[in-house]
């Protein structure tokens, strides 16, 4: 424990944090947010989906694998903030061993690394894939974990070995289960390769780099009869973060040692990809032709988010909720030399 900050809200006093994952979208994100908040970061990102670029200035940066974290973290750090992961729904598919190995294994080692350097904070970045598809939205934490891929299974695994973790060694934890995140923070944006995201996909289509963009299915019991998901601005959910870390002070936080919040953070409105479509149309003044195509197999109708325990247990207030906001952020970023994320062939996972 950092012998400044020890005993005291991370929201008030400076800390030291180590984000795993933060050379990705959201990590460095969130790694931006705490540095502006004044606390000391480490990212540690093996670059396998992620840019050094997008390391925000100030952090130090290690090269290296968060199955390796043993070598990094000293009672020093305040907390853990752990985004490192694979993330492509299809890919888990075709290869899950590849996410048991890395998104399982490596939050193991996490784990591990943690107790034996007595670091006792983690904010965990799960997913609305854990849920799989729920008959009742917006979608509860209390709703069934049933996820439809080895992804979401493998989300959902580690947080129950946090859980699990939190009782038996006395960790403090937040799973924040994030619904679709979307738009950027500056020079921090969306850069998957291949993309499967539905708004950089449409910017794609707008900027000329795609010939269409597929809207699969057309007759669902949504209003304009195609699906509608929870698109949450990133910037947001770095605030999230931050409280959910401050939550996990030893002064009478929220999350007190031994145990475990899962909060899900979405907008609480859905949209849909026509919506989705024609805001883009209206923010980048540019064409975005469509392509009617069949609906694709295990997509729900809808996917919103109750975020009802993120505002009570961490006093959330998501502020970014405008759609055009968020594609207008998501646009000036895809604008940027460095923010010309990778054509994909699908849209719309979480
Ligand atoms: N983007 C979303 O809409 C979304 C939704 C739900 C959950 N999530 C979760 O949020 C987290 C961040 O997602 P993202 O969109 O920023 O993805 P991203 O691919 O941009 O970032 C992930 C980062 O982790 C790094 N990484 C992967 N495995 C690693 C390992 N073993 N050791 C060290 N670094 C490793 C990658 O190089 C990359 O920089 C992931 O855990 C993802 O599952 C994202």
């Amino acid at each position: 424990m950092n012998g400044s900050t020890q005993g005291t809200s991370p929201a008030r006093q400076s800390g030291k944090y180590l984000v795993t994952g933060g050379a990705g979208y959201v990590g460095s994100v969130v790694a931006a947010h705490l540095l502006e908040a004044g606390h000391t970061v480490t990212v540690l990102d093996d670059l396998s989906t992620g840019f050094r670029a997008a390391v925000p200035e100030g952090a130090a940066f290690v090269e290296g694998r968060v199955q390796d974290a043993a070598r990094v973290l000293d009672p020093a750090y305040d907390g853990v903030l752990h985004f490192a992961a694979y993330s492509q729904v299809g890919e888990s598919v075709q290869d899950p061993g590849k996410y048991w190995r890395n998104n399982v294994g490596g939050s193991m080692e996490l784990l591990d690394a943690m107790r034996e350097s007595g670091v006792r904070r983690l904010v965990f970045s799960s997913t609305a894939a854990t849920y799989g598809e729920p008959p009742v939205v917006p979608i509860r934490e209390d709703a069934p974990e049933a996820p439809t891929n080895p992804y979401g299974a493998s989300k959902l695994a580690v947080d129950h070995m946090i859980g699990a973790e939190c009782r038996a060694h006395g960790l403090a934890a937040v799973s924040l289960r994030y619904f679709n995140v979307a738009g950027a923070y500056g020079s921090h944006g969306e850069r998957h390769d291949p993309e499967s995201h539905l708004i950089p996909l449409v910017l794609q289509v707008a900027q000329g780099r795609r010939e269409a963009i597929s809207v699969y299915g057309e007759d669902y019991p949504t209003p304009d009869g195609t699906c509608v998901r929870d698109y949450i601005h990133v910037a947001d959910l770095a605030d999230a973060h931050l409280l959910a870390m401050a939550a996990m002070s030893e002064d009478g936080g929220r999350v007190p040692s031994g145990t475990h919040l899962v909060c899900n953070l979405g907008n609480g409105n859905g949209f849909s990809v026509r919506e989705v479509v024609e805001t883009v149309r209206k923010v980048t003044g540019h064409p975005v032709p469509e392509t009617a195509a069949p609906r694709r197999e295990g997509d729900p109708a809808q996917l919103v988010a109750s975020a009802q325990r993120a505002v009570r247990e961490l006093g959330w207030r998501p502020s970014r909720t405008d759609l055009a906001e968020i594609v207008q952020d998501a646009w000036d970023f895809a604008q940027r030399p460095s923010g010309r994320s990778a054509p994909g062939s699908g849209a719309g996972a979480v």
